[in-house]
């Protein structure tokens, strides 16, 4: 597989949709021009040009799309090139309504929107063969042409007939047997045995909705069934004869789909991020949660990914659609890259006319000049990423690990449990607070989910781990038993993976490794809370109270009220070579701060710059040849520090100690 044009540079672009202006030589001779000047690289083609490669049913034309790629080669600026299934033609629909998807209503779509197909229509898998047999045989060795972007942010799901008998295939193959249908999913409450396979219907909003493993096994088929989509994509173009690598754009903030498993099917992972900066809270939330989801894409294959879609300067879909302030399209760029991206590319390069999107940010806009602030701003960003090309071959050295699993998300979910009034169980809020600690430390972390291997890590942190799959007990156990630090929490423990609850005390499996048994949890209403003192200060618990029964852990800090005051909150168990600490209750972020700052330095765990940065300065880092450190200002104002030793600016070649940072500002740096 040719990565070589990947591995060379940084990719600047992004989605380019020339099929709108096909009449208008004039435009599509200033982009190039525009494009240019802007340092764009690369442009992401066709993401939605199924009608115009095959405007009637049958018949091709594909020139148009040559013609484009060719002058874009000519003029240094190489195509990602997308597969068209991510919106389907009008003529399809009509003739062919099975290509439709049906809703959870099991009504029936008309033609509108995207991603509004079945995956299991055949005539619509056949369709996108096609189509994608003649991009690969077209395009697929075209030098200009660096890698696939299968599809457009697969998502959603079909309730059609055909994928409801694919639905109940997919369980007998699980199953085996009705038998042992009805036993994991314990249909013997409220009288729902099942007695023929036929009987079995997807959760729906008119039907079952309280048989939970039967809402976790049609959210696991819902991922199936969207990565075979995707290797089916990838198979038409690897049969047609392109070798080129594969990726496909994972959508913002999406739980319903199960990134990981795409592992195995693209060859680079990539997603699109919109954060919502500007926000009265400030820069902190949006930039912390930006970071948590750029890790856990660099984790999935443990590799660099791309940054497909990011926006210029603002969305038109955010409750807000706030403009990026001067200076922080250049920090939300670079947070990208200083966390492993290897790229930086927007939605969109030209502004559209019409339709939904067409007051979305852009590189051009209706003006089609480069004389805006957007332009300039951009520009300057791809400039800059020029002199960056080190960073290709480096990627972030992270020792600790914490687990989000997209499954244990959609079983704590599901459960009925705890509370059941709209504040959810708060399974991500509960993994950001654990990750903002150490992104706040400029200390690297892999954001993993319960598939992972963890022998890598020095420290391996499970927030919630309700669910079991993959073998994670023997995993942890073995991760702590050889020397390795875990850190679990209450609401551990509870299902397996077919969300049956374990016949014994929580965490089930753990009762040694954390030297404890849970023997009850309570719920706190959003205005209560209790207390703890660690190391000397007094923190808040919120929300959830695990009571535990300790063995041989050695209690680290208790409650301070209620009937359980005095039992524990925090506990510490040497286990084997390692040692494993519970946290019994939902602690503030302060707590959750003060407690990973002590077990950082117990562990020795190497921090970006060795030091305490001022707030909202955050450090992160990659290491190729030699270690890079981004040192970020999300704060309006400007911010001055003194490094605890010179470091050199990656960009001058400067050695500097005395760092003055205007708002928003990046500086990278060699560390040693
Ligand atoms: C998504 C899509 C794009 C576009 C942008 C707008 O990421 O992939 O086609 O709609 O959102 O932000
Ligand atoms: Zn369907």
């Amino acid at each position: 597989m040719d990565y070589k044009a990947l591995n060379e540079r940084l990719l600047h672009g992004g989605d380019y949709n020339p099929d709108q202006w096909l009449d208008r030589p004039d435009i599509l001779e200033k982009d190039i021009e525009l494009m240019k000047q802007a340092h764009i690289n690369c442009v992401s083609l066709g993401i939605f040009s199924w009608a115009a490669l095959e405007p009637e049913e049958g018949v091709y034309k594909l020139d148009w799309m040559k013609n484009i790629i060719d002058n874009l080669y000519e003029n240094g600026i190489y195509t990602i090139l997308a597969t068209p299934s991510g919106a389907r033609p009008v003529w399809m629909a009509e003739k062919h309504p099975e290509v439709l998807r049906v809703g959870r209503d099991l009504v029936r779509n008309h033609m509108g929107g995207r991603h509004n197909h079945c995956y299991t229509s055949p005539y619509y898998r056949a369709k996108v063969w096609k189509i994608n047999t003649l991009l690969a045989q077209e395009f697929g060795n075209h030098p200009g042409v660096i890698l696939w972007h299968i599809s457009n942010e697969y998502s959603g799901e079909c309730y059609c007939p055909l994928c409801q008998d694919r639905f109940r295939d997919y369980l007998k193959e699980k199953y085996g047997t009705l038998d042992n249908l009805n036993h994991k999913w314990w249909t013997a409450f409220w009288s729902h045995t099942y007695t023929s396979w036929e009987q079995i219907e997807p959760p729906h909003s008119r039907g079952e909705g309280g048989v939970h493993g039967l809402t976790l096994d049609w959210k696991r088929f819902v991922t199936d069934c969207t990565v075979e989509f995707c290797a089916w994509e990838k198979a038409a173009v690897r049969a047609a004869g392109s070798q080129l690598p594969v990726t496909t754009n994972f959508l913002d903030f999406y739980v319903d789909l199960n990134c990981h498993k795409f592992k195995d099917v693209v060859d680079i992972i990539s997603w699109d991020s919109y954060p919502r900066w500007h926000g009265p809270a400030g820069n902190e939330p949006p930039a912390l949660l930006a970071a948590f989801r750029h890790d856990m894409m660099r984790s999935i294959k443990k590799q660099p990914f791309l940054l497909m879609e990011s926006v210029t300067d603002a969305v038109n879909w955010h409750d807000v659609d706030k403009l990026k302030r001067p200076g922080m399209h250049m920090l939300s760029s670079l947070q990208a890259v200083a966390h492993g991206s290897n790229s930086v590319q927007y939605f969109q390069i030209r502004k559209s006319r019409g339709c939904a999107e067409k007051f979305h940010g852009a590189v051009i806009g209706h003006d089609g000049t480069s004389n805006t602030r957007t332009f300039r701003e951009v520009s300057q960003l791809g400039q800059r990423m020029e002199g960056l090309q080190e960073l290709c071959t480096s990627n972030v050295p992270a020792k600790v690990a914490i687990i989000y699993d997209f499954e244990n998300h959609w079983a704590i979910d599901g459960a009925q449990a705890l509370f059941n009034a709209g504040w959810a169980k708060n399974y991500h809020g509960t993994v950001m607070n654990h990750y903002a600690a150490f992104w706040r430390m400029g200390i690297p972390v892999d954001v993993v989910d319960m598939t992972a291997d963890f022998s890598q890590y020095k420290l391996v942190i499970a927030p919630m781990l309700y669910m079991y799959r993959e073998n994670i007990v023997e995993k942890l156990k073995s991760f702590t038993e050889n020397g390795g630090t875990l850190v679990g929490t209450y609401w551990s423990g509870r299902v397996d993976e077919y969300d049956l609850c374990f016949e014994s005390f929580a965490p089930y499996g753990m009762h040694e490794v954390f030297g404890l048994y849970t023997e009850e949890i309570d719920a706190l209403y959003p205005q209560q809370f209790n207390a703890t003192v660690y190391d000397g200060q007094k923190y808040k618990i919120m929300e959830l109270c695990e009571l535990v029964n300790t063995s041989t852990a050695q209690v680290i800090a208790t409650y301070e009220e209620d009937f359980y005051a005095g039992k524990p909150v925090l506990t510490e168990n040497h286990y084997g070579n390692g040692t494993a600490f519970y946290m019994c209750a939902r602690l503030e972020q302060a707590f959750l701060d003060a407690f990973y700052e002590n077990l950082v330095n117990g562990l020795s765990l190497e921090k970006a710059v060795e030091m305490q940065l001022p707030k909202n300065v955050i450090a992160s880092m990659r290491r190729g040849q030699r270690s890079i450190v981004f040192l970020q200002n999300y704060n309006e104002q400007e911010m001055a520090f003194s490094l605890p030793e010179p470091m050199e600016d990656m960009e001058t070649g400067d050695i500097c100690r005395d760092i003055t940072m205007p708002p928003y500002d990046v500086r990278i740096l060699y560390k040693k």
